[in-house]
């Protein structure tokens, strides 16, 4: 036998890996996973029935357009049809972004700390990051952005609110922004924690998107619409963008069942947005839990707030842990905690008293 292996693009060497956020251990003493951004509440009775009844049809193929789902899509946000394109989920749309745009001696920038799948996807393309690091407030550093740019730049993310310190982009400083970055780099708007956000001057990027040819916006039904199992998210784009994602979309990735429970979640979006309403104001109890026990957080727009610890990052998940909630730690840096039922938050936020007590 030969010794030799496949030969594998360099490009792959050193990815860093995908970390998803642990789930609590069936032995351990943590009973609430808040690593995650999930939403705690379960699907919607109409959804579950139409899941169920798409279940059914497991020997079919998925309709490859999603025809019904786009048609949903397309009347509740007011845009053609030409210019959305789904996928498996908004990070499999993300992908799809940047396979679009950008290759091997090409440059993706972002926000850093932002969302850390951006890193993986844009180095399984073979382009290069170039990671903006976030001001001292935690925000995204637009000017920085803009000086990053160069004529190798094809895509710049911009994740609003910011995973994972929850803090936003406003219309004045975005629509100037915009104005700056050259017409033939693709801006996506990545908006996957967009029903969370209470603050007005946080423009919707579909509005922003619809006079920007070179702007997409990437939403998701994982988040606030709780189908996070299911895989499916869109983009909202001009047509060669949304055209090109239509191109590099994994044939049948969206399933029919993920298909009906979206058009079924968009049906029932009133009362998934009181849910969305009860973790909003879930949210504004722990920010001033956290802030009258002393800690400074960033204010947050999405389902998680963000607390900068450093070196204590990891003794503080330990003492969540023990408390019975697992967060998510990006150790040396801070832990997202993920907003979820009110008992899992009133033992986060006494495991944080206990922690800050004790410093
Ligand atoms: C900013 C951001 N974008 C996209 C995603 C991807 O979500 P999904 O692929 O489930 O749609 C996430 C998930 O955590 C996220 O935080």
């Amino acid at each position: 036998m030969s010794e030799k292996t496949p030969k594998l693009r360099a490009a792959l060497d050193g990815i860093p890996t995908y970390k998803p956020g642990r789930p609590a251990a069936a032995d351990g003493p943590a009973a609430y996973k808040l690593s995650s951004n999930e939403n705690p509440y379960p699907p919607l009775p109409g959804v579950l029935e139409s899941a169920v009844s798409a279940a059914g049809s497991f020997n079919r193929y998925p309709d490859m357009a999603c025809t019904g789902l786009m048609a949903e899509l397309s009347e509740h946000f007011s845009v053609p049809v030409e210019h959305l394109a789904t996928g498996t989920g908004s990070v499999g749309v993300a992908q799809q972004l940047i396979q679009s745009t950008a290759g091997p001696g090409d440059e993706v920038i972002y926000a850093w700390r932002s969302f850390e799948a951006y890193p993986i996807i844009t180095q399984v393309s073979g382009a290069s990051s170039v990671k903006v690091p976030l001001t001292s407030g935690e925000v995204h550093d637009l000017d920085a952005m803009l000086a990053a740019i160069t004529d190798r730049t094809r895509l710049i993310f911009v994740c609003n609110p910011n995973n994972p310190t929850g803090t936003v982009v406003r219309r004045a400083e975005l629509e100037s922004f915009l104005d700056r970055v050259p017409s033939d780099v693709l801006v996506v708007l990545d908006e996957a924690y967009r029903e969370f956000i209470r603050d007005p001057e946080v423009p919707d990027g579909i509005e922003i998107y619809r006079d920007r040819p070179n702007v997409c916006v990437l939403r998701t039904f994982s988040k606030a619409y709780g189908l996070a199992g299911l895989r499916v998210g869109f983009a909202v784009a001009h047509e060669p963008v949304a055209a090109a994602l239509r191109k590099t979309a994994v044939p049948f990735g969206v399933s029919q069942l993920a298909q009906d429970a979206a058009v079924a979640s968009l049906r029932s979006e009133a009362a998934l947005l009181e849910r969305v309403d009860s973790l909003v104001t879930e949210r504004a109890r722990v920010y001033e839990g956290l802030v009258g026990q002393g800690w400074t957080v960033p204010e947050s727009q999405a389902n998680f707030v963000w607390l900068r610890l450093g070196d204590r990052t990891t003794d503080f998940a330990a003492a969540c842990e023990r408390a019975g909630v697992v967060v998510r730690p990006f150790a040396g840096e801070g832990v997202r905690v993920t907003i979820g039922e009110s008992a899992a938050m009133d033992l986060f936020l006494e495991a944080a008293e206990e922690f800050r007590k004790a410093l």
